[in-house]
């Protein structure tokens, strides 16, 4: 990606990353991603905030050049975590007059990962600026977005938040800007789900922080900047409060058909009472998907044969990960068939340690779904009516 001017004296100058197409060993990338990295030209110094993943480094080092850029004074690192940090060795060692700039937390954790020595770094603490000359740079602890030493900065002068991994999306696109707001609203809110889910209550608490400062642009460190900023606040709010919605995510698998049979009438019952039912099919879903549909819905079933006694692989995989992105979810069930024996709701309920919700009577049937069975099922979308009923007023 060429570097690209966001204002006078402020470029875009990281890269675009169109075919990655896992993210952590783990998260799919559909839509590939971007490492953003910005230069600030101030009368009196120059700032780099961020680095980009290293396997882009090459596009970062290019467009400085294309920018001539001697001289780098302070080299901003938000979050340590390599596609954002990868890079900075190699720019400390291209600009060696350029110092890291970060929070003590940070700093530890660079040192460690990126055998950064202690000499080229300046600390500073929250709330503290840093001057350019005619523009200032303001730092602001956030912790938790998504690691501890996350940080952001406000360039006071042209009103622009740089919050790295916060506000960001996995969205490989020529846009500099978000153009597309549906696209970008769900890149974000996958990003989100994936990444920043688990750090709820930190996130909100972040919000709260920067709510009332003036800002006409958030530059994030992945995907499309966004000009009107309330665009991407507004669903963050949304998204880290404890509204639910009057939705069932039904993560399930099925070996021979008993619990796609029982998933099947389950979700009808569901819709026949007005209630938005996902049915996952776990071998044929992403997890990025999974994790999407878990940012809103009231409540989780877990559907599930029996394999040697306890649930299927696929689906402790799906529940381990349900309980480590802590949706905020109010209820939980579980619905399921075995063979001859099984201890699959015990096991499965007790990996949702993490979650506080509610455990709905478990509808665990022998063999293929009979008529009682079905009538178990009624009675469970019974149930989850009643309970959303009391918390959405639907
Ligand atoms: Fe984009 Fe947490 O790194």
């Amino acid at each position: 990606m060429p570097a690209r001017e966001i204002k006078p004296n402020i470029f875009s100058v990281g890269a675009i990353d169109w075919d990655r197409r896992l993210f952590d060993e783990l998260i799919p990338l559909f839509d590939g991603t971007s490492y953003n990295a910005y230069l600030i030209k101030g009368t009196d110094k120059t700032a780099l905030l961020d680095s980009v993943d290293p396997a882009k480094e090459s596009e970062l080092v290019n467009n400085l050049k294309e920018l001539n850029i001697t001289k780098i004074d302070y080299l901003v690192c938000h979050h340590a975590e390599q596609d954002h940090s990868g890079t900075i060795p190699k720019i400390l060692r291209i600009y060696p007059e350029a110092k890291v700039v970060t929070n003590q937390k940070c700093k530890e954790m660079l040192k460690d990962m990126l055998l950064i020595p202690d000499h080229r770094f300046i600390e500073v603490k929250d709330r503290e600026t840093i001057s350019l000359g005619d523009k200032t740079l303001d730092f602001i602890l956030a912790p938790w977005v998504h690691w501890p030493e996350t940080m952001l900065t406000y360039l006071k002068e042209d009103r622009i938040l740089f919050p790295c991994d916060f506000f960001g999306s996995h969205l490989a696109t020529s846009d500099l800007y978000v153009t597309d707001e549906p696209l970008a609203y769900r890149s974000a809110k996958r990003y989100y789900a994936e990444i920043m889910m688990p750090f709820r209550t930190s996130i909100k608490k972040n919000l709260e922080k920067i709510k009332d400062m003036p800002i006409d642009i958030i530059a994030p460190s992945h995907g499309p900047i966004h000009k009107k900023p309330s665009f991407i606040m507004d669903a963050y709010k949304d998204w880290v409060s404890d509204n639910v919605k009057n939705e069932v995510l039904i993560p399930y698998v099925s070996m021979h058909g008993s619990t796609k049979k029982m998933v099947d009438y389950f979700t009808e019952a569901l819709i026949k009472r007005n209630i938005i039912a996902k049915p996952f099919n776990l071998t044929a879903t992403d997890i990025g998907e999974l994790a999407m549909a878990m940012v809103d819905a009231a409540t989780i079933v877990i559907g599930s044969p029996t394999v040697l006694v306890g649930p299927h692989p696929n689906v402790v995989y799906a529940t381990y990960l349900a309980n480590a992105l802590r949706p905020k979810a109010k209820f939980a069930s579980l619905i399921g068939s075995y063979g001859w024996a099984g201890k699959m709701a015990e096991q499965i309920t007790g990996m949702l340690t993490n979650l506080k919700v509610e455990v709905i009577e478990p509808v665990i049937i022998k063999g293929y779904p009979k008529e009682a069975d079905f009538k178990a099922l009624d009675r469970l979308a019974d149930d989850i009516l009643r309970k959303h009923m009391g918390i959405t007023g639907q």
